[in-house]
């Protein structure tokens, strides 16, 4: 320690003189800060694109201003250590205070934090008063062990957090462990910058539909959901809109409980999925976190614990996810906490068109190379190129520098109290077909048909599989000779007459149908593929998954083919929470919210004899597209 031996070391004093000159440009540091926070918040409520170019080259200033100070007052003193703290106003110096830790947002299974601590493996939240104590939320509501799930009264026991996962302690206690007495200085060092915590086991990290479809679909809802003011129910456009303000970037996830390997699934689509919509995000695995566990460790008794500060931290958590009811008991999907949570406070912006969800969707569609689904983006929202690649910073983009993100100081409106930027009063609104039907129809109505016929298990019956395909191709030939008919009259016709028509008139929308075998499409088609999908049918299962990249159109559909007697919630909730509707069909029966069948795995479910009545399905299809369903 810096005063351990009452004298000061020629190093020591080099290092006094860099803590105090750095206090200094702290608060230089933070005096341009609140400045820029003051900007933030309006930058929130879509401020038009010129003051925000002025808001960004303002902080650009700022950061250059800051740096040109720095660089004087390190050229004073013959060290390099100055060089950090210039541009990254979330990180503690070695004299500032402890900040209390505050839970900024919670549902079962995801918690928002501002101050998060770690030390030995051990998340600590300090609780500024007793007050604050109180109001944080359960423990087991937050966190667990981490272990794997398996419905077992010993396993369930197991997986209940101990003080060895997480403690709440008070913000003096926290000062004892992590503050030098003498010297003021503390053994805390920053993790800078915005960070997930991921608690959950390798078990479901592997999988296509749970990483992307349930952790960065919750991810999404409940990041852009806290950040996002809250949409008073009379907004009616901003619930249909796919236009958002970014909210404050993402810069690293921790896998706590897996490897490299651990999210990687077999076909490859976690890391595509990653690397595409989230370039820039960091990723540590349970060895790093490994590292800062034992870089916490108490080594010497005598020098006092040391401790990670996370300035603003996602946790989430698989196991308390399940405690909470929506998860628990209705929807088996933890993503369902997050996003409920959020829509109760009016906060998922675009809920109709899944619009919280379209910077990701969106991400997703230019990695891959999906030109309609941009081009019906621009159509749509009637912008040009130009003015579309100023306005809105893509998920992940890569951001200027830690300090010009906008994660200085994070803004989270409205949670407390769900009042909206005007200050009026939000009423939650929830997804319905009825709200569906107020989006636009889609230009032309494209079928994918996700075959499992040559997977191992799960599939139809072969005549039945042909019977659906052969009742599919019936109905589109079929729709588009009746548009073919129209279009000839239309030719037939003079000037006078077309002109007479074309009041009021919509031309049918022409029809496709593709047949698609999901293993033997490279990702970039089998993302194209959805984004170009109307209707999206399939056996259950994971080629289902890439329905989070469906256009938002009124007749967008999902068809999932069960085992009669068979339902499971993963791609039904999924779809119901981007406003598309969902089908769950058991031969020549179909069944949609509210009147979903009870989830049930019944004999015959993972079979390879699953009957479908193609007929049916191409009924229902054409009911749907008529807006008759
Ligand atoms: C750190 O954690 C390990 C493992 O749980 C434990 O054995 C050790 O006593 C802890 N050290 C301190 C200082 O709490
Ligand atoms: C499926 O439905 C068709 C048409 O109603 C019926 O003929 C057939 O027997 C049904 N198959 C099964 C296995 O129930």
């Amino acid at each position: 320690m810096l005063f351990r031996h009452g004298a000061l070391s020629r190093r020591d004093a080099i290092l006094l003189l860099v803590g105090a000159s750095s206090m200094h440009l702290w608060s230089l540091l933070f005096s341009h800060h609140s400045l820029s926070t003051d900007l933030d918040a309006s930058a929130h409520q879509h401020v038009p694109a010129a003051l925000t170019t002025t808001v960004r080259e303002l902080r650009t200033k700022t950061i250059a201003h800051t740096q040109t100070d720095t660089a004087t007052a390190t050229a004073t003193i013959t060290t390099t250590a100055l060089s950090t703290p210039t541009s990254k106003p979330q990180a503690l110096s070695p004299y500032t205070p402890l900040p209390p830790t505050e839970v900024l947002a919670h549902a079962p299974g995801w918690t928002l934090f501002r101050n998060l601590y770690m030390s030995n493996g051990t998340l600590f939240l300090a609780a500024k008063d007793s007050a604050t104590r109180m109001a944080y939320p359960e423990v087991r509501m937050m966190t667990s062990t981490g272990l794997e799930a398996f419905n077992t009264p010993e396993n369930i026991a197991l997986r209940e957090p101990t003080s060895r996962d997480m403690q709440v302690i008070g913000i003096e206690e926290a000062q004892r462990r992590w503050v030098d007495k003498e010297s003021g200085v503390n053994r805390v060092w920053s993790v800078e910058g915005n960070t997930l915590l991921f608690n959950d086991p390798k078990q479901f990290l592997r999988h296509y539909y749970h990483l992307v479809a349930e952790l960065f679909f919750g991810v999404q809802a409940f990041w852009h959901g806290a950040f996002s003011a809250p949409t008073p129910a009379s907004d009616t456009q901003a619930h249909f809109t796919t236009e958002h303000p970014a909210p404050p970037p993402l810069h690293r996830a921790i896998f706590i409980h897996s490897d490299a390997d651990g999210w990687r699934d077999d076909p490859g689509f976690n890391r595509y999925f990653l690397r595409g919509v989230f370039p820039s995000l960091a990723i540590e695995h349970e060895e790093d976190w490994a590292d800062r566990v034992v870089a916490t460790s108490n080594l010497d008794a005598n020098d006092g614990e040391r401790a990670f500060h996370f300035p603003l931290a996602l946790l989430t958590d698989r196991s308390a996810a399940h405690r909470g009811p929506v998860c628990g008991s209705q929807t088996q999907r933890t993503a369902a906490e997050a996003w409920e949570y959020m829509r109760g406070k009016g906060k998922l912006r675009g809920l109709h068109a899944g619009g919280w969800w379209a910077p990701v969707r969106e991400a997703m569609w230019r990695f891959a190379g999906a030109e309609e689904g941009l081009k019906g983006l621009k159509e749509d929202k009637g912008v040009s190129k130009e003015k579309k690649a100023n306005d809105q910073v893509p998920m992940g983009a890569s951001l200027p520098g830690w300090a010009a993100a906008a994660a200085d100081d994070p803004d989270v409106p409205g949670i407390s109290s769900p009042t909206s930027a005007s200050g009026t009063d939000v009423v939650a609104v929830d997804v319905s077909t009825a709200s569906q039907a107020q989006l636009p129809a889609p230009s032309n109505i494209v079928i994918t048909y996700i075959s499992r016929q040559s997977a191992r298990n799960r599939k139809l019956i072969k005549e039945d599989h042909e019977g659906l395909v052969a009742a599919i191709k019936e109905l589109v030939e079929r729709k588009n000779t009746e548009r073919k008919k129209v279009l000839d009259a239309l030719d037939g016709m003079d000037d006078d007459e077309r002109r007479k028509r074309a009041d009021g008139f919509a031309l049918p929308p022409s029809w496709e149908f593709h047949e698609l075998l999901a293993e033997r499409l490279t990702k970039d088609e089998q993302v194209r593929a959805a984004s170009r999908s109307t209707i999206m049918l399939g056996v259950h299962g994971n080629g289902l998954t890439s329905l989070v990249f469906m256009p938002p159109t009124r007749a967008s559909t999902v068809i999932e083919l069960f085992f009669p007697g068979g339902f499971a919630h993963d791609y039904q909730w999924t779809s119901r929470a981007l406003g598309m509707s969902h089908f769950a069909v058991w031969n020549d029966t179909h069944h949609t919210y509210p009147n979903k069948p009870r989830v049930d795995y019944p004999e015959g479910f993972q079979g390879n004899a699953i009957p479908v009545h193609g007929p049916t399905v191409a009924q229902l299809i054409e009911d749907r597209v008529d807006g008759k369903l």
